[in-house]
């Protein structure tokens, strides 16, 4: 079996999923591997949304914004976004979905169903700051009981560097994401920042709507808005975790929502390895990321 658990320098272990040189997490059914395995001939609809990310960039949140617009109207969706993400589902359920569908991902352009390529379905693409990333991840980790992970932020800091996590490094990931763009600029994809959806949710919201060619009043662009504040979706989200997937049963996947969390967290030494590892990494790229607000 494709299982395998990255070895940290502290010893740690990270339980993942190994698909021809790419990890994704493992999903706790048995065909899940053979699942994967056929992602690539998957067929697709012409009206099927996807919101890619690099995992803890704000996936559920965009899932659940993109979700009330494509409905036009802020009701809660009674569903969360493991239940339509790519990489986690079985074909037929998949296939039984009813449209419009609004799937999610964080594999890569290159790995997604041909038929999406073909059929130039729309993208939402979301970053989020690198910093807050590492933070966010690492309290997955390891509350996530599927990884078996147990280790201090301190080892973790190398791993993230390192890649040595499911879905690899988060500079790979944002590097390809933007040569993807790059080289096919006819291909609609819609790139969005956590850090502006903070500071500007009603704006960014509006340019999400006229992405998606909807319609939208200012009345329904707020309700949508309060709908999916972090306060709202922590309180109202949690009911459809299993409780026993997390650490002292405990669902964390609405942790702070904050930008610059990251502060609380990395040592100066690691803030200074950090920025040059970026400076490094990133020499060539255009993108622009916001630390702090
Ligand atoms: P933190 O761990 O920093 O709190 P993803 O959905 O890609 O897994 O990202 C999870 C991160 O987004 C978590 O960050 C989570 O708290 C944050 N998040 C989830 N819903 C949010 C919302 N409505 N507003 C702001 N942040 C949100």
């Amino acid at each position: 079996m494709p299982v395998k658990f990255l070895e940290g320098e502290d010893g740690s272990k990270l339980k993942i999923l190994e698909h021809e040189g790419f990890y994704i997490p493992t999903f706790p059914y048995p065909t899940h591997a053979q699942e994967y395995a056929t992602l690539p001939t998957w067929k697709a609809r012409d009206d099927d949304l996807l919101v890619c990310a690099y995992p803890k960039s704000g996936t559920h949140w965009l899932w659940e914004v993109v979700s009330m617009l494509k409905q036009q109207k802020a009701e809660r969706i009674d569903a969360i976004k493991e239940w339509n993400m790519l990489e986690g589902m079985e074909q037929a359920n998949f296939d039984s979905l009813p449209s419009p569908r609004i799937l999610n991902t964080h594999i890569y352009f290159r790995h997604l169903p041909k038929d999406f390529k073909n059929r130039k379905c729309k993208i939402l693409y979301m970053l989020r700051n690198p910093k807050d990333v590492a933070v966010s991840f690492y309290n997955h980790h390891s509350k996530v009981l599927e990884y078996e992970y147990s280790g201090s932020w301190e080892h973790y800091f190398t791993r993230y560097l390192k890649g040595d996590v499911d879905y690899g490094s988060w500079f790979e990931y944002t590097l390809d994401w933007e040569r993807v763009m790059e080289d096919n600029p006819e291909y609609p994809i819609h790139t969005l920042h956590y850090e502006s959806m903070k500071q500007n949710s009603l704006n960014e919201i509006k340019r999400i709507a006229k992405f998606l060619e909807i319609e939208v009043t200012d009345d329904l662009v707020r309700e949508i808005d309060d709908l999916c504040s972090f306060e709202k979706m922590k309180k109202e989200k949690n009911k459809h975790e299993d409780v026993n997937e997390w650490k002292d049963k405990e669902p964390g996947m609405y942790r702070k929502g904050q930008v610059g969390d990251w502060k609380n967290w990395f040592t100066v030494a690691q803030d200074d390895l950090f920025d040059k590892f970026y400076k490094e990494k990133m020499s060539k790229s255009k993108v622009k990321m916001q630390f702090s607000v």
